[in-house]
């Protein structure tokens, strides 16, 4: 997705939602791995949230009108050579603050306290006894559990600041101080701090005085006017892959603009079976909007002849992709604006990537994302959202579910759940055994429990016995996973007479298969897709 997103400068020019009539928090990112945690557990409290780099400087904090700052956690230690400290005079802007672990040290550190390393690095549950019932506190259990990861603590609170709470490790495990800045040690952002979400709402409701009063589809009615203010009367075109946020963005566009938005579908015969015509279908009937179909199989399979290489596999998808697109629009004339469906993470991962050195595992290509060389302006209404909140928006646009919940699809499509070279035949394979266990886990009630349900088609043959016959034949492998984010992820614990059905079918409906086995690697170590 990383092309698709423009470069930092360009980010100004497009301005934040938060001057919309919502209350909003700002997260300064020192590099946490929680970081786009906390600003999701603060918009699931209901209040607008944005992340920004922690060096960020006060007068652009200021600029977002924030009714508090939270500062992340980070890997350094404050007092490490090349720590990020937040701009000095953010602490003169009146805000209430909450430090989160490194932010903790940072404010103890700022404000004239003293941070030290710990004798005994905390990591994991630690019980947080709790010494003032006010603030942070207020209505929660005298103990509770947290989760902790930190090796430096507070030696000394800064002038004016008391510890509210300790551990058997820290006895300084949360600190309060004049003006609503409070700092934790541990996360209350992570799922293993039963209470994490209760200390943020006091956080925010008491403290910083937010109402609670943000929903991604109070976006709707600002973003279409936007988009008219921004657009005017030109021609936008957009890329369907048909995933949801491609989905989402033109159904968006399309409300604002109508018949100035023209849809491209490139179908590079890499998809799941019957998805893109489901897609085109409902656009097109349901929504009323003008899509071109470009019929590119061809293309992409000869270009993919032969290649074995995922990376260059992806390569190859996105290289084929911006021909094919490119090829289309010249034939419309003159486009300015290209809407697509960057979302939230794709642009923090753009901003901070750089930062914190963020280290590429795969190059994921979006397909619906094109070379800023291309020179479009870009329309990207979805920039603010996580992806539940670009779910929320499609249905209060209408569309069906099962577009709507789809489960994520990579966008080289079956072209990397095929092990080794990509061919008709071979697509033919993975495209039905993926049908079998879309339909089985459907048919379980799991589709939207597990985060991603797919069929891959290894490079190993092996013998089996079908009637009286030996065979020699492919092997599938099947994967099914839970995550939040596809960032980590684990192997779903599927019911085995759900397996069951999934193998007998497979092997039964799909020509050219004679086993199947189910994957049970995390990630990490492994990653979701095999390529
Ligand atoms: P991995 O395999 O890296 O996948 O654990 C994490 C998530 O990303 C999806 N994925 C891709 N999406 N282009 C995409 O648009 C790609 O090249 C790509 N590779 C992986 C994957 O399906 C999972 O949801």
């Amino acid at each position: 997705m990383i092309a698709a997103v423009p470069p930092a400068s360009d980010l100004a020019s497009q301005p934040p939602p938060s001057k919309l009539a919502f209350d909003s928090v700002l997260v300064l990112d020192f590099g946490s791995q929680y970081s786009q945690l906390i600003a999701r557990r603060i918009r699931e409290l209901k209040v607008y949230c944005e992340l920004v780099p922690g060096t960020t400087s006060a007068a652009e904090i200021s600029r977002h009108r924030p009714r508090g700052l939270v500062l992340s956690g980070g890997p350094a230690s404050v007092y490490d050579q090349d720590a990020l400290h937040p701009d000095p005079a953010i602490y003169d802007l009146g805000l209430p603050i909450l430090g989160i672990c490194y932010g903790m040290q940072l404010l103890a550190h700022d404000l004239g306290g003293r941070v030290k390393p710990a004798t005994k690095r905390e990591y994991g549950l630690a019980s947080v006894v709790v010494d003032s019932e006010d603030g942070l506190f207020a209505g929660l259990p005298q103990e509770m559990p947290v989760w902790m990861s930190h090796g430096d603590v507070i030696e000394q609170l800064p002038p004016g600041y008391r510890s509210v709470a300790h551990t058997l490790n820290s006895p300084v495990a949360a600190m309060a101080g004049p003006g609503g800045r409070v700092g934790i040690q541990f996360h209350p952002e992570v799922a293993h701090t039963p209470q994490g979400a209760a200390m943020l709402a006091n956080f925010l409701y008491q403290t910083c005085g937010c109402q609670p009063n943000w929903e991604a589809t109070s976006f709707v009615d600002q973003a279409i006017a936007e988009i008219r203010g921004r657009v005017g009367d030109s021609q936008v075109i957009c890329a369907l892959s048909g995933g949801v946020d491609s989905a989402v963005v033109a159904t968006l566009v399309h409300r604002a603009i109508g018949d100035q938005l023209t849809c491209i579908f490139v179908d590079n015969g890499l998809l799941r079976r019957g998805e893109a015509d489901r897609v085109i279908d409902v656009l097109t009937r349901n929504m009323r909007m003008k899509i071109i179909r470009v019929e590119a199989e061809a293309r992409f399979l000869d270009a993919l002849a032969g290649v074995v290489d995922p990376e260059e596999k992806r390569r190859i998808v996105g290289r084929e992709f911006i021909a094919a697109f490119e090829e289309e629009t010249g034939r419309l004339g003159a486009v300015p604006f290209l809407a697509q469906g960057t979302l939230y993470p794709d642009v923090i991962e753009s901003t901070s990537a750089d930062t914190f050195g963020a280290h590429k595992i795969k190059t994921h290509h979006n397909v619906g994302g094109l070379p800023l060389g291309m020179r479009f302006q870009l329309v990207e209404p979805l920039r603010y959202l996580f992806k539940d909140e670009v779910r929320r928006v499609g249905r209060a646009l209408g569309l069906p579910d099962d577009l709507v919940m789809r489960q994520p699809f990579p966008g080289p499509g079956l072209a990397i759940r095929i092990i080794g070279a990509v061919n008709r035949e071979r697509l033919e394979t993975v495209r039905g055994a993926d049908w079998v266990v879309i339909d089985e886990i459907k048919h379980s009630g799991l589709y939207g429990q597990v985060w991603q349900s797919f069929a891959i088609l290894t490079p190993v043959s092996s013998v089996g016995v079908m009637g009286d016959f030996r065979t020699y034949a492919n092997v599938v492998a099947v994967r099914i996973v839970t995550s939040e984010d596809g960032m980590t992820a684990d192997w779903a614990r599927v019911p085995y007479d759900v397996l069951a059905d999934i193998s007998r079918r497979i092997v039964n409906e799909v020509p050219g298969v004679n086993r199947v086995v189910y994957d049970i690697s995390s990630k990490p170590p492994s990653t979701i897709e095999w390529e």
